[in-house]
C-alpha cells in the first residue's frame, strides 16, 4: 500500500541516513501518480508502513534485548552494529528489542518493526525477525557515520511468496564457497531464501560424490571454455548449508537429468548407450546432444539413486531438482517419473523444468517455467505448482541492455534489462510458488562479470518476489534502489551501472 508520509518527510529519500546522499538520481522528482517522493529507501517494499512524528537518534551505544529462539536474527543484529561501529551496552538509553509473538497474520516469515522511543522488532520466527532486522539495515546508512537519525514509523510486513530465489549455474563456470557466501548475504539483504545451484551439466561436475569419485576427479576438471573449474568437497556444502541456513537462506540443489550429462558420461563411460562415440570432456556451448543410456535402466537408475541418495544427505532443502530440460529421447517420460519418484522415496519432492511436465508425476513435484510460452496449463490441470523463471523477464545471463558484450540473446534480443525484468507480473500466474532469476554461466567466467550480470536486477526478483502488485511501481523502485547504492557497494558488489539508476 502506498502512503504519504509528508510527516516523516525529515527521513524520507531526500532525508535522514546516508543512504539518501545519492542526489543525483534522475527519480528524485516525483512519478506521475505523484506518490514516488513519499516511500523509504526500502528494497523490497514492505506491505504495509505507518509513519509516525518525529525521529529516533540512534545511538552509538545500545541495549540490545533479544528473547530466547533467535538464534539467527539476534547475530545478524550484532553484525549490523558492528559494522556501524554500534556497540552494546545494558545501561544504554536506547534499547533494541527483539520478541517472539504470537500473531498469525504475520505467517512465517512476516515482522513487525516499531520505531519509536525504542526500537522493537516482533516476529511468529527468527525468520521473521531476521527479515526486520534486514528492514533496519535499509533504514540505517551503509557505513559508520557520527549519529544515526530514523524516522519513528511502524511497519507490518510479509512476503507475497514462500519462494524468492536465485539460480547460479556453477556447472559451466565455477563459483568458489567464498563467492557464494557473498551470494548469500546479497540476497539474505533482500529477503531472498531460495539459492538454486545448478551443480552439474555438459562442462562440469561440481559436487562430491562419495561413491563417484570421477564425477569430480574427471567431471570436477573441466569448464565451459574461458570458464572455471572446480567442485564442492561434501565437507564444503556443509559449510555453505550452516552459513546460509544463518541467514534463511535454503540452498536447492540441481543435479540436470538426464540430459546435460556430458561431465558424468566422461567420467564413468558406462552411463552413455553403447553407441555413444563421444564420451570426452566437454568445453563448448552446445545443448541437447548428451544423455544417460535410457534403455540401460540398471545402471542408469542405480546412478540416479545413488547420487540422490547422498545429494539428500547433504541438502536439508525440501526440494530436490532433477533438471529434465532440453532432451529428446522416447523413455523421457518414464525416466523423470522415476527421477521424481526416487526423490519422494528419500523423503524429499522434486522439481523439474517445465519439460518434466509431460510425465505422469505426482501433483507435488514443483515444476519451473523457464520459456515464456511454454503451455504450461494441463500441468496445472493436474495441480502442480510452478516456480516462475519465465527468460525473457529472468535470465539474466541475457543482456542488462541489448547487445551487451558475453550475454545471451536466443530468449529476447533486446536483452532483459532493469525495466523489463520490473514488468514480469506474478499475481497474473496461478498456482505459483513463487519467483526465481536465473544466470546461467557459459558466457559468465568471473566474480565481478557474475556480479554484472546479476545486480541490480536481483533487486528485482527480491520485489516481486516479497511485495504486494499495488506497492510495485517502477519508477519508485528506481529510486528506492538508487539511495540503496552505498549498500551495494559496502557490500563489494561490481553491479551494472545502469543508466536509468544514473549509475553510468
Ligand atoms: C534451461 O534454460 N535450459 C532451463
Amino acid at each position: 500500500m502506498k502512503l504519504l508520509l509528508a510527516t516523516v518527510a525529515a527521513c524520507l529519500l531526500a532525508g535522514c541516513g546516508s543512504h539518501m546522499d545519492q542526489s543525483t538520481s534522475p527519480n528524485s522528482g516525483a512519478s506521475a501518480d505523484g506518490t514516488t517522493a513519499s516511500q523509504l529507501a526500502l528494497v523490497p517494499y514492505p506491505d504495509d508502513v505507518t509513519p509516525m512524528p518525529g525521529t529516533l537518534e540512534l545511538t552509538k551505544v545500545v541495549h540490545v534485548e533479544a528473547a530466547d529462539g533467535t538464534e539467527t536474527s539476534a547475530p545478524a543484529l550484532n553484525r549490523l552494529l558492528k559494522a556501524l561501529d554500534i556497540t552494546r551496552d545494558s545501561s544504554a538509553h536506547t534499547q533494541i528489542q527483539l520478541y517472539l509473538v504470537d500473531e498469525p497474520a504475520l505467517g512465517d516469515e512476516g515482522y513487525r518493526l516499531d520505531i519509536d522511543q525504542q526500537i522493537v522488532l516482533s516476529a511468529n520466527t527468527d525468520a521473521g525477525l531476521f527479515y526486520a532486522v534486514q528492514t533496519l539495515s535499509q533504514l540505517l546508512p551503509a557505513n559508520v557515520q557520527a549519529s544515526y537519525p530514523l524516522p519513528n514509523l511502524s511497519i507490518t510486513d510479509s512476503p507475497s511468496y514462500s519462494w524468492r530465489g536465485n539460480m547460479l549455474d556453477v556447472a559451466r563456470s565455477f563459483f568458489s564457497v567464498e563467492y557464494l557466501k557473498q551470494h548469500i548475504d546479497r540476497m539474505a539483504r533482500f529477503k531472498l531464501n531460495r539459492l538454486h545451484l545448478h551443480l552439474s551439466d555438459d562442462q562440469g561436475w561440481r559436487v562430491e560424490i562419495e561413491g563417484y569419485p570421477k564425477l569430480t576427479e574427471i567431471g570436477g576438471a573441466s569448464a565451459v571454455k574461458g570458464g572455471r573449474s572446480g567442485f564442492y568437497t561434501q565437507d564444503d556444502i556443509r559449510e555453505l548449508v550452516r552459513y546460509a541456513k544463518a541467514r534463511h537462506v535454503t540452498l536447492v540443489p540441481e543435479i540436470d537429468l538426464p540430459g546435460h550429462t556430458q561431465a558424468a558420461i566422461a567420467s564413468y563411460n558406462e552411463l552413455a548407450c553403447d553407441d555413444v562415440t563421444n564420451l570426452a570432456p566437454y568445453s563448448g556451448l552446445e545443448v541437447g546432444f548428451s544423455k544417460l543410456c535410457l534403455t540401460d535402466r540398471e545402471t542408469t537408475y542405480t546412478f540416479v539413486k545413488d547420487v540422490l541418495t547422498e545429494i539428500v544427505k547433504l541438502f536439508p532443502s525440501e526440494y530436490i531438482h532433477i533438471g529434465g530440460d532440453e532432451i529428446k529421447d522416447p523413455l523421457y517420460p518414464e525416466f523423470i517419473a522415476r527421477a521424481t519418484r526416487i526423490v519422494d522415496q528419500l523423503g524429499r519432492t522434486a522439481i523439474a523444468w517445465e519439460e518434466g511436465s509431460v510425465a505422469d508425476n505426482d501433483p507435488d513435484v514443483l515444476l519451473q517455467l523457464w520459456n515464456d510460452e511454454y503451455d504450461i496449463q494441463p500441468a496445472l490441470d493436474r495441480g502442480h505448482q510452478l516456480i516462475l523463471s519465465p527468460c525473457s523477464y529472468a535470465y539474466f545471463d541475457h543482456g542488462n541492455y541489448q547487445g551487451q558484450p558475453n550475454t545471451y540473446d536466443w530468449c529476447r534480443k533486446e536483452g532483459v534489462p532493469l525495466e523489463r525484468a520490473y514488468q514480469l507480473k506474478p499475481e497474473d500466474f496461478e498456482q505459483i510458488v513463487g519467483v526465481e532469476s536465473a544466470m546461467w554461466s557459459e558466457l559468465v567466467h568471473t566474480d565481478a562479470a557474475a556480479d554484472n550480470r546479476l545486480w541490480p536486477r536481483v533487486a528485482v526478483t527480491a520485489e516481486l518476489g516479497w511485495s504486494r502488485a499495488d506497492d510495485r511501481d517502477y519508477q519508485a523502485f528506481l529510486q528506492r534502489l538508487n539511495a540503496l547504492r552505498p549498500m551495494l557497494d559496502a557490500m563489494g558488489i561490481e553491479y551494472y551501472r545502469e543508466p536509468q539508476l544514473n549509475w553510468d
